[in-house]
Formats: structure tokens, C-alpha cells, sequence
């Protein structure tokens, strides 16, 4: 059987590297990919040569599986029938000409949707990118942020260290808060999910906390909608937090929902002159009614920064963690040497 990938004009990160190359060779697969398909996450074509692979220069044929990591050319696709197209699918956006490809033949599997189960761990492509992608946020909003970031003790004075808040406190914003903290910034950091309260505070940061009840977890773990009465109180305590933090990360997100407005035109209005916002969640609405996707704005001396690819921007390890993610998905299928859908893994990911 023949495992191959697609070449996308965008996406920087592959999902097949010199490591998983070996291990696919290693479990019977041909190894088939187009030439300088890794060049944009630093991988040669010496590197996949050497690891077992063969590069072919024209169009690669009878493929039973295209691995991709989230393709942004769907429509042009050429792929075999009966063949699987397995990566970020964005199964919501993309449901029409996901539809249309199937209708062709080719079985799709949407990474996105892998089960949070025990199991699935080590398949679980969103939290690895999502911890790389929060590290990044933090790296970028500092390059943005034109001072120093620890306390900075000398003879000509002393300079105060960088107020960092952390919104959200799932697996990038707990990636966020570390590198924050590892850096040398004054760290608080806010969440719904009264358990994250621990989490926050092991990483040595403040958690902000909303006087109420009001539990926002539920059974499964997940973040929930909240009440008006909490939104209110929450909106007020942000307001306060906002007006002397110097870089703030958002990160809040309902699954399947559009992300929650947590961030008004007038609260940034508020921020220091010179603050940062990078709103993780641009892609789903954003937290912050001003972020524009994919772009840096500048509103009353704060910059917002939405961009959707962080994880993409440090190509060469969300890669690795990548392509281990999705070799683990494709040892699940595999059942006598033959192609099987039949885990429970795999079927939660199947679109039709
Ligand atoms: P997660 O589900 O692990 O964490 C989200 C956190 O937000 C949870 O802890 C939840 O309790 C909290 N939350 C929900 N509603 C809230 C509210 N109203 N106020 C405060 N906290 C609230 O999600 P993960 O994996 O950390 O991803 C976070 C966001 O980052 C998502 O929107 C995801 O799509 C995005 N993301 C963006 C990337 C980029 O390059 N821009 C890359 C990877 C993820």
C-alpha cells in the first residue's frame, strides 16, 4: 500500500517527516512523496531519501492514503478513489466540498473530531498544536511588545516587570501562562472551569477570580455557555484586569460553538498604550470584537493580532508532533495489513 501527501500552497507543516517515514517503511507502506514537500518545515529531500522514501516528480498514483495536515486547497484536489484523505479537515467550514469529495470515492477522515478519550491521546493532533500554538502567541505578542518583559534591576533604575493575562486556561492558555511565566512576566490568568483554578496557580500565576457559584465545566470537562448574571460579573472583573495588563492572550473557547465575546471595543480602549492582544480564537469569531483574522491591527495604541496559524509558524516541531500524532491515527487503522475503519477512534473521525 502507498502512502503519500499533498503539497499545499499555505500550510507550512507536513504531516509525513524523515521519523515517520522510517516507521510507515517499518509497518509495509511505500513511501511516495512530491518533491521538496517538506522544504517549508526544514525537512530535505535527502532527509525523507535516507529515511526510506521515494520522491517523485510527476503525479504519485494508486495512493490508498493522503496524509495532510489542513489542507487549504481542497477543491483542487486530485486524489485516487478509494483512497482516504486524513488531516484537519475543518469538517463545519468545509461540509460542502468535503460532501463533494466523498461523493468521488475518496473516504475522509477529520483529525478534529478524534474522541478526548484516554485512548485517543496520543492521536490528538488539536492539543499538540495547541500547546506549540500557545507558546508562539506568547513569543510573537512579546516581539510586538516593544519593552522588556522581566524585572530589570540597574543602575540607571529599575524597570517594572510585563503584566501578562492569560484568558482561558485550557491547553494553550496553560502553554501560554509557562512561557509567559519561564520569561520573566507578572502572570494572572482567567478561566470558567473552577478546576483550572490548581493548574493556574501550579504554574506560579493569579487566578482571576469571578465572585459567583457558577461552575462553567461540564461532566465531560468542556467549558458551557454561562448565565447572564456571570457574564456580567465576568465582564466586569475583566474590565479591570485589562486596564494594567500589558500583553493579553485569549484563548476561551465552548467546543462546537462560536468562540465567547469576552473583549469590547470600549475595554480596549482601556489597555496601556503599547499592550498587545493576541485573540487565539480569531478563527472561530474571536474573543475580542475587534480581531480581524489573519491580520495585526492597531486600536488606541494597542495591537490586536488574530492570526489563525501560530502552530504553523514554528513549522519544523508542530510537525514532528504532527506527523507522531497522525502515525499513531494510521497503527489504528491498520488490521492485517489492510486498511480498517472499524476503532471507535477512526469512526468518530469518518465525514460523509
Ligand atoms: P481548550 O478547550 O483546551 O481551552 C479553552 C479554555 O477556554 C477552556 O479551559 C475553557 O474552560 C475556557 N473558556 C471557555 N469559555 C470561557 C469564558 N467565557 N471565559 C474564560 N474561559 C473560558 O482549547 P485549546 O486547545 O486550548 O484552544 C484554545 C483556542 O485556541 C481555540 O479557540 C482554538 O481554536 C485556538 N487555537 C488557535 C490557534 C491559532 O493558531 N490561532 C492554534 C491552536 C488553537
Amino acid at each position: 500500500m502507498k502512502i503519500s501527501t499533498i503539497i499545499d500552497p499555505i500550510e507550512k507543516r507536513v504531516a509525513i517527516t524523515p521519523e515517520t517515514a522510517v516507521k510507515y517503511k517499518k509497518l509495509g507502506f511505500e513511501v511516495v512523496l512530491p518533491a521538496n514537500f517538506g522544504e517549508s518545515a526544514g525537512f530535505t529531500d535527502e532527509q525523507y531519501i535516507t529515511s526510506g522514501a521515494r520522491i517523485e516528480v510527476q503525479d504519485i498514483e494508486d495512493v490508498t492514503l493522503y496524509l495532510c495536515v489542513k489542507p487549504t486547497n481542497l477543491e483542487s484536489l486530485k486524489l485516487n478513489k478509494g483512497s482516504y484523505l486524513i488531516g484537519m479537515l475543518s469538517p463545519f467550514k468545509n461540509e460542502n466540498v468535503l460532501k463533494q469529495i466523498f461523493m468521488k470515492g475518496v473516504n475522509l477522515c477529520a483529525l478534529e473530531k478524534i474522541p478526548r478519550i484516554t485512548r485517543a491521546q496520543s492521536t490528538d493532533i488539536l492539543s499538540s498544536q495547541a500547546n506549540i500554538a500557545g507558546y508562539k502567541a506568547v513569543i510573537d505578542a512579546m516581539a510586538e511588545y516593544g519593552r522588556v518583559i522581566p524585572l530589570m534591576m540597574t543602575a540607571a533604575g529599575t524597570i517594572r516587570p510585563a503584566k501578562v493575562l492569560v484568558i482561558g486556561a485550557g491547553v494553550a492558555g496553560l502553554q501560554a501562562i509557562a512561557t509567559a511565566k519561564r520569561m520573566g512576566a507578572v502572570v494572572s490568568a482567567f478561566d470558567v472551569r473552577k478546576a483550572a483554578k490548581e493548574q493556574v496557580e501550579s504554574l506560579g500565576a493569579t487566578f482571576v477570580e469571578v465572585e459567583d457559584s457558577e461552575n462553567g465545566e461540564t461532566v465531560g470537562g468542556y467549558a458551557r455557555e454561562m448565565s447572564d448574571d456571570y457574564k456580567r460579573k465576568q465582564s466586569e472583573k475583566l474590565a479591570e484586569a485589562l486596564k494594567v495588563s500589558d500583553i493579553v492572550i485569549t484563548t476561551a473557547q465552548i467546543p462546537g460553538k462560536p468562540a465567547p465575546r469576552l473583549i469590547t471595543e470600549e475595554m480596549v480602549k482601556t489597555m496601556p498604550s503599547g499592550s498587545v492582544l493576541v485573540d487565539m480564537a480569531a478563527e472561530t469569531g474571536g474573543n475580542c470584537e475587534l480581531t480581524e483574522v489573519d491580520k495585526k491591527i492597531r486600536v488606541n495604541g494597542t495591537t490586536i493580532i488574530g492570526y489563525s496559524d501560530f502552530a504553523s509558524r514554528v513549522a519544523q516541531d508542530s510537525s514532528q508532533l504532527f506527523a507522531r500524532n497522525i502515525y499513531n491515527f494510521v497503527e489504528l487503522m491498520l488490521k492485517d495489513n489492510k486498511i480498517s475503519t472499524a476503532d471507535e477512534i477512526i469512526q468518530a473521525t469518518l465525514c460523509k
